[in-house]
């Protein structure tokens, strides 16, 4: 049996009083890509947050077996856990290569750029003048860099055409094919998700609501979304 990588166990989430999160209960297996989808302000990035340390959590997080809940967001990155963030947050003003040698040396570097050849033949192109979908691979390689065991992708579909959203589809697929690591991908776009994940989970309101197979997951979009 496949081992569970990151085991969420009745997860609570709060910005001061407010309680975002409510007993919020997902696994992410070794090798394995998980999905979780739901509308605007469900949760999506709170939850993303809470397994990397930036919010005040309630429960359980284990990751390896091991409760990681006390502990800072740079030791998280440390033990292999890895995000690209909502919206980039990529530093406009510098080039490709600056922005990912931010998580990392020249010898992850080349790692990347194999990876991605596209993102080193541009590496010298200030972040800013870059394609949607080329700000969205830089952002992933960023969390590359770090060589993570659980790689965190949040939303990386927002504002692009769905030709690019496809790119990324691939590129996702790429990863999943030559690196050994685990991915839980939020996203609002559920073609997405069913292009790059085995199993998902649906959030509204802060709640887990639905969860299953890809192929048991038709027709959430009229349920949940609107
Ligand atoms: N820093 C914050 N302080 C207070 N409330 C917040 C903060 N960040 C988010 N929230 C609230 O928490 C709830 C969940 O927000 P979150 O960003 O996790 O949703 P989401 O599912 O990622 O939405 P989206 O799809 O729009 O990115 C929302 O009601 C939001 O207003
Ligand atoms: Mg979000």
């Amino acid at each position: 049996m496949q081992k569970h990588l990151l085991e969420v166990e009745n997860l609570y989430a709060y910005y001061g009083k407010a309680e975002i999160l409510r007993n919020v209960n997902i696994h992410v297996k070794e090798g394995e890509s998980v999905a979780v989808l739901g509308p605007n302000g469900a949760g999506k990035t709170t939850l993303l947050k809470s397994i990397c340390g930036l919010v005040e959590t309630k429960g359980k997080i284990l990751f390896n077996g091991m409760e990681i809940s006390g502990l800072r967001p740079h030791e998280r990155i440390k033990l292999g856990i890895a995000i690209s963030p909502e919206g980039r947050r990529l530093f406009p003003e510098m080039s490709v290569e600056d922005n990912l040698l931010l998580a990392g040396n020249g010898e992850k570097l080349e790692f990347v750029y194999d990876l991605f050849p596209n993102l080193k033949e541009k590496r010298r192109q200030l972040a800013k003048n870059m394609s949607g979908g080329e700000q969205q691979m830089i952002a992933i390689a960023r969390a590359l860099m770090l060589e993570p065991k659980l790689l965190l992708l949040d939303e990386p579909s927002m504002g692009l055409a769905p030709i690019v959203v496809e790119t990324i589809a691939e590129a996702i697929e790429k990863i999943r094919e030559e690196l050994d690591l685990s991915i839980l991908i939020v996203e609002q776009n559920t073609q997405m998700a069913f292009d790059v994940a085995d199993r998902a989970y649906v959030l509204a309101s802060g709640e887990v609501v639905k969860e299953g197979e890809i192929g048991s997951l038709e027709g959430i979009e009229r349920d949940y979304f609107s």
